[in-house]
């Protein structure tokens, strides 16, 4: 396996690894760093990536600058690394919102998470500045949230338009269309009532850039494609899938 690295938006850089195994076309793990006084990564990689992940880092900057560990949800390829990452960057603090401190990283990260409120910003200078979204639910875990990068308005959003396969770095084409067709095989995202409202108040932010964690990033019109994956969760909200029931004990 290897690590690719793009710069997907100015002072933003995809790290990209694709694993041919993962799913009937294999899957892309990426994560993005933000380039500024204080730089951010957003996905840590599982942890046994971690060599892949940290040599391509260090390509692009000394690993041990690092000042920002973030992530949507508490899952091994979103924050499995998160450790070793406070381990090799000593100035480094993991940060999240309040439910996934409480919930989660006041125990297992190594040392005390930042807590961010809802619509808290940090400025990582160098014309770079980060807003912090409680996403719960969204695409799963209650403790999800998202970062939106103002100065290059990318949204780093995730798990939300997940694909399947390899593909280019940055694409202007259709990400509506095969996040649906992957949605349709992993069913992976929590389907709730207030979905459809969480995804268009991102969708209002007007990106310009969509940053995937599987998948290329888009972009375009990142509010038309919000608002497009908005609806067609709430057409899976309306007509969920009919579950079989069990057969019947004894
Ligand atoms: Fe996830
Ligand atoms: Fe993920």
């Amino acid at each position: 396996m290897e690590t690719r690295i793009d710069e997907i938006a100015s002072g933003i850089f995809r790290l990209s690894t694709f694993v041919a195994e993962a799913g009937p076309k294999g899957f892309t793990f990426n994560q993005f760093l933000v380039l500024g006084d204080q730089p951010l990564l957003f996905h840590t990689g599982p942890r046994r990536m971690f060599p892949l992940v940290s040599a391509a880092v260090a390509r692009v900057m000394p690993p041990e600058r690092l000042r920002w560990i973030t992530f949507g949800h508490y899952e091994a390829d979103e924050c499995g690394a998160m450790n070793e990452w406070l381990a090799v960057a000593p100035h480094a603090e993991v940060a999240h919102g309040q439910t996934a401190c409480m919930v989660s990283l006041n125990d297992v990260a190594d040392r005390p998470p930042r807590i961010l409120q809802d619509g808290e910003t940090i400025d990582l200078g160098n014309g770079k500045r980060i807003r912090y979204l409680d996403t719960p639910h969204v695409p799963h875990g209650w403790e999800a949230g998202l970062l939106y990068e103002e100065g290059t308005g990318t949204l780093l959003c995730g798990d939300l338009f997940t694909q399947l396969g390899d593909g280019p770095a940055l694409t202007e084409g259709d990400i509506v269309g095969p996040a649906i067709v992957a949605e349709d095989m992993f069913r992976s995202s929590s389907l709730s009532p207030s979905m459809g409202a969480t995804i268009r108040r991102l969708a209002a932010l007007a990106p310009r850039t969509l940053a995937l964690m599987h998948g290329p990033s888009y972009r375009g019109d990142g509010a038309a494609a919000l608002d497009a994956l908005a609806d067609d969760y709430d057409r899976r909200i309306a007509a969920p899938p009919a579950i079989s029931p069990s057969p019947p004990a004894g």
